[in-house]
């Protein structure tokens, strides 16, 4: 456990939804879901397009901030199917994932493509969460760190300073999404203080504010380990974030195991 006056940053936890549920679940959801409200603790769900505008409704005066999972980084023209950020600011959504490794490998996403988008998110005043993590052939083959960096430095040598420190990085190594298989809080550690390094090589003065997240297989069982290591500052949560009850149970161990204290009960 780390003692909550030697943490430096804000705790984050996110959970995705990716393709799951509905506008009627996600309005059951804000229901059933009401995180705490302490200083320093961000909550957001990311979900899809269909159910933003509603679950802003449900969650009016809920601390939990509603995100998207992807945009365009144009405002608008000839690009069928996809959806701006003043779109979604439209939907007062508060923030948006770029460049899920689901998005990568399966849409073509590029790391071009995921600067633009996070250089658009910030200007139109949304939190991007930029995912970056390797796979397991590159884990395997022991380029999991070169990978890694060029993902990191070719997205932060696009952004200002001023436009890096709002930016929150996700660490999620592919092997460890809908695997079950978690990757070690060590491992996790190593990932992100060298994010955070190379973050430093390039904007010495965003390092220590930029929120890095790990995300892949974090469920009730795992987030303390993880949550007590210094350069991790919060989780990407999929398939355990889908059950209201058991993403609370998350975001209370994660709080706890950065020394905050959930004074008030949760809920409603
Ligand atoms: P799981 O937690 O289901 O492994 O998914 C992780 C993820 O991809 C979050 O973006």
């Amino acid at each position: 456990m780390i003692r909550e006056e030697d943490r430096m940053r804000d705790i984050f936890i996110a959970g995705n939804w990716k393709m799951n549920l509905s506008c009627e679940a996600a309005m059951q959801y804000a229901r059933d879901f009401w995180p705490p409200e302490e200083k320093g603790l961000i909550t957001a769900v990311a979900v899809p397009f269909t159910m933003l505008e509603s679950l802003e409704e449900g969650l009016e005066g809920s601390s939990l901030l509603v995100f998207a999972q992807n945009m365009h980084y144009e405002d608008s023209g000839a690009f069928t199917g996809e959806i701006s950020a003043s779109m979604l600011k439209e939907l007062g959504t508060d923030g948006v994932i770029l460049g899920h490794s689901e998005r990568r490998q399966y849409f073509g996403e590029t790391d071009e493509a995921v600067l633009l988008k996070a250089k658009k998110a910030v200007s139109s005043g949304l939190i991007p969460i930029v995912c970056v993590g390797e796979t397991l052939e590159e884990r395997d083959a022991g380029r999991h760190f070169e990978r890694v960096e060029s993902q990191v430095r070719s997205l932060f040598t696009g952004l200002d300073p001023e436009e890096a420190e709002k930016v929150t990085v996700a660490y999620e190594p592919i092997w460890a999404i809908g695997t079950g298989r978690t990757a070690s809080s060590d491992q996790a550690q190593e990932m992100c203080a060298f994010i955070r390094k190379t973050v430093r090589d390039i904007h010495p003065g965003a390092a220590d504010k930029v929120l890095i997240q790990y995300g892949g297989s974090v469920k009730a069982s795992n987030i303390a380990d993880i949550m007590s290591q210094p350069d991790i500052d919060g989780a990407l949560v999929g398939g355990a974030s889908l059950d209201p009850e058991g993403f609370a149970d998350i975001v209370r161990r994660a709080a706890e195991a950065k020394g905050l204290r959930i004074k008030g009960r949760q809920g409603r």
